[in-house]
């Protein structure tokens, strides 16, 4: 290996692990290796600019805590996330999107109908759909699973310093006989991704805000269908065209309507809406 020049040593590097051959393992590691290289070789990497890159992934380090995944952050605004989420979606199914940070894996069941604002001040919404396979057949009991922003664009998570319950503004639904998830809440507004930080640096170096679109998140999962992690924006509103996160496709944004004849729908409500905002979820089968 003292043979080696700017060159060869992508190869020599690649050969030095023993990787078993033809494994999925070795082709991203090999794949991997190949990149940077190339990177480095097609731009002429300086020393400065090497250490650079070292020290902001640090400090990306540095500033993370299992509650602030600053490495996520950074994969979400480069586009890697949304890259990753567009990769994976199943063909005929409901586009991923975002998980985002603050999703929670034991959120509190919910009866259909119930209000996930849990006494919080803004623009009552009636969010409803139909879960179905992707040639529209309904799939009773699937779950849809849900956590949102308030009108201020915060989550209850974020401020439970000041006596927010991390549980609010989010439940676990079972959707009925007929597919149907119904539901009212608050809506949300936009908010900013953390940007005190290494990716907040990049942001403002690359003369980026930090604000993301209103939206819903939601997974949502069936016996025998490949579950979905998304996100719903609505129609109009700010930010959908430059989302910090990449996280908007035309697939999920969703209209709103005034509330108008809701009574026809055959829901029970525990709160009358303002408006609804109507959004079918479609898997695709496992495998
Ligand atoms: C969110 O949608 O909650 C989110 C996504 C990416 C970064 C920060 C927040
Ligand atoms: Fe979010």
């Amino acid at each position: 290996m003292r043979d080696i020049n700017e060159f060869t040593i992508t190869e020599a590097v690649k050969k030095t692990f023993k990787t078993e051959e033809g494994s999925r393992f070795e082709q991203l590691l090999h794949s991997f290796i190949e990149h940077v290289h190339d990177y480095t070789r097609e731009n002429q990497v300086t020393h400065e600019e090497w250490m650079e890159v070292l020290m902001f992934l640090y400090d990306c380090g540095q500033i993370s805590t299992p509650e602030r995944h600053e490495f996520i952050l950074l994969s979400d605004v480069i586009g890697w996330s949304a890259l990753v989420d567009m990769i994976n979606t199943r063909g005929g199914a409901t586009e991923g999107s975002n998980l985002g940070p603050f999703y929670l894996d034991n959120a509190p069941r919910k009866a259909l109908g119930a209000d996930l604002s849990d006494g919080r001040d803004g623009v009552c919404v009636l969010v409803h759909g139909k879960v179905t396979d992707s040639l529209h057949n309904p799939l009773p009991g699937a779950i849809v699973d849900t956590w949102q922003a308030d009108a201020a664009g915060t989550y209850p998570i974020q401020e439970q310093e000041q006596g927010q319950d991390k549980m609010d503004l989010r439940g676990v639904f079972e959707a009925d006989e007929n597919g149907r998830y119904y539901y009212t809440t608050v809506l949300p507004k936009p908010y900013t991704v953390p940007y005190d930080g290494p990716v907040g640096r990049l942001l403002r170096a690359g003369n980026r805000h930090a604000w993301r679109p209103a939206h819903l998140h939601y997974m949502v999962r069936s016996p025998g269908m490949s579950s979905i992690t998304t996100e719903v924006f609505f129609e109009n509103m700010e930010y959908l065209d430059n989302d910090a996160v990449f996280g908007v496709r035309k697939s999920l944004i969703a209209k709103m309507k005034p509330a108008k004849n809701i009574d026809d729908l055959g829901y029970t409500l525990t709160k009358t809406p303002d408006a609804v905002c109507e959004f079918d979820f479609v898997l695709a089968p496992e495998g």
